[in-house]
């Protein structure tokens, strides 16, 4: 159990987030919930309160986590409340889908701003506190698509690479602190992430198989409790750095197949 554990989960209004929020409130955890949308972080906040009458009552705070003023003032707030920070979830993230090539400057520098910067924010504002501490645990949560680009998602994978290489060198310098750091890679999950995102052009997206967001929450928080460095959470995930390390060619062309086809518009699966 978690009774006592101060979490902190960015983009905690819908899908992934949504479900870890809930997942850590059945452990007892107190939850400061963040997001852009205050009414769909109430709802969490009352499916928790209801679904689970003696968990304690979720902390809602409007963060954009693009805006660094916000970012310092959720911290601010969360610490002023419970006095610290145990573990902080970051989650928020938006895509952009297409062609990487017409892609707009702006769609690269929004999804850097949330998926990469967004993280770099709340780390900077937190860090000092865990550290005071001597103890915390940081999760990233990547993508698979951090692995490897993947057609159409350049700008996307790009934002998720940079977020992985960040925390492998925060994890490095973090030895010893007692503040750790776990990086998630889910693979395709069912969440309103897909309807969401900016499309460039009319390419298709693969068909599944999806996972469910309940399977990756519960997958996140038990690798939480034991302690997890880095969680991959699809096939793909687990089979792609095999394949990188001895048969790359192989990757490369599976890669060519695939955005042929989906700007073909034909039917393909994931990698
Ligand atoms: N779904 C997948 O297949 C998949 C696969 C791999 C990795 N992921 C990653 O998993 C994470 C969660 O995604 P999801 O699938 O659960 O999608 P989702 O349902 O769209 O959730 C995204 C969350 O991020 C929040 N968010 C977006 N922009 C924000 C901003 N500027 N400031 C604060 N919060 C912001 C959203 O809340 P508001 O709109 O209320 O701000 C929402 O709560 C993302 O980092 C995503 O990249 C998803």
């Amino acid at each position: 159990m978690m009774e006592g554990w101060r979490v902190l989960i960015t983009g905690a209004s819908s899908g992934i987030g949504r479900e870890v929020a809930l997942e850590f409130a059945r452990k007892g955890a107190q939850l400061i919930l963040a997001a852009r949308r205050m009414d769909a972080l109430r709802q969490v906040r009352e499916q928790i309160n209801t679904a689970l009458p003696g968990a304690p009552d979720p902390l809602v705070v409007s963060c954009d986590v693009s805006d660094s003023k916000n970012v310092k003032k959720l911290v601010e707030i969360s610490v002023r409340r419970f006095k610290g920070i145990d573990v902080l979830v970051n989650n928020a993230g938006i895509g952009v889908y297409g062609d990487t090539g017409l892609t707009a400057l702006a769609d690269f520098r929004a999804v850097m701003d949330v998926n990469f910067f967004g993280s770099v924010r709340c780390i900077l504002e937190v860090l000092p506190y865990m550290k005071k501490e001597g103890r915390g645990l940081i999760v990233n949560v990547a993508s698979v698509a951090a692995m490897y680009g993947v057609p159409f998602l350049g700008a996307y994978c790009a934002s998720k690479a940079a977020l992985v290489a960040l925390s492998q060198s925060l994890r490095a310098e973090l030895s010893g602190s007692g503040v750790s750091l776990m990086i998630v890679y889910p693979g395709y999950t069912q969440t309103e992430f897909f309807w969401k995102e900016k499309k460039v052009g009319r390419v298709r997206r693969p068909r599944g198989p999806y996972s469910s967001p309940v399977k990756v929450a519960k997958a996140i928080v038990k690798a939480v409790q034991c302690q997890k460095r880095n969680l991959v959470l699809s096939l793909e995930g687990k089979t792609l750095p095999l394949f990188q390390g001895i048969l790359p060619l192989l990757i490369e062309r599976v890669m060519e197949r695939i955005a042929f086809q989906l700007r073909d518009g034909q039917e393909v699966s994931h990698v």
